[in-house]
């Protein structure tokens, strides 16, 4: 005999952590140059389905067949973000991590090399973002996290004139000045207590 179901208010969360997403897109080999060229994606997987979709699906992790896929199929024109052009009419930004303020200037020349659109580097207290269009209009952040929180939303430009130093020196005295300051560390252990863990079965290698 099957348990009755629990009550939504008694069920722990489902077991599921975010993996990758897909992007439609109108030209599929431009789109695939610029995430392996500029960006270093890996061709995991490419092929058609019956209907005429085409996929390329591109990671960056073993771990991940696709972190993300590009599938053909989005209209000729969509319209803009109502707020700013900087962010996208649906997906506002795709975002990938960074490990140093250097990565960041290294990604800042690639973008302008391949004549990216809309580079806008910006200071978030808890990270620093470089924002650019892909070849699609997709807006991307690379970012680095910082040492610190401040209160969010908080975004003003990043000023790449300074030494790494000098920017987390700026921004340290910046996020100091939030209500909400405190090292990233103690803000994390404490969301941590809000979060479900994802219960990672043994990786099979
Ligand atoms: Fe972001």
């Amino acid at each position: 005999m099957m348990s009755p179901a629990h009550p939504p208010a008694a069920r722990s969360a489902p077991n599921l952590m975010f993996s990758h997403m897909g992007l439609s897109v109108i030209d599929i080999d431009r789109m695939e140059r610029f995430y392996t060229d500029v960006l270093g994606f890996t061709v995991t997987d490419r092929g058609e389905l019956d209907m005429g979709m085409k996929l390329v699906f591109l990671s960056r992790d073993p771990l991940d067949h696709h972190q993300i896929v590009l599938a053909t199929g989005r209209p000729p024109a969509l319209p803009d973000n109502v707020h700013a052009t900087q962010f996208g009419p649906s997906i506002n930004q795709i975002s990938f991590k960074m490990g140093s303020i250097a990565d960041l200037r290294d990604i800042h020349q690639r973008l302008q090399e391949d004549g990216a659109n809309h580079i806008f580097p910006g200071n978030h207290g808890i990270a620093w973002s470089i924002y650019a269009h892909d070849p699609e209009g997709n807006n991307l952040e690379f970012f680095v996290d910082s040492d610190w929180y401040m209160d969010q939303p908080f975004l003003i430009p990043l000023d790449f004139s300074l030494s790494d130093e000098g920017i987390y020196e700026q921004t340290r005295a910046m996020c100091e000045k939030s209500p909400g300051f405190e090292p990233y560390g103690v803000w994390r252990d404490r969301v941590a207590k809000r979060m479900t863990p994802f219960m990672a079965a043994p990786f099979k290698g």
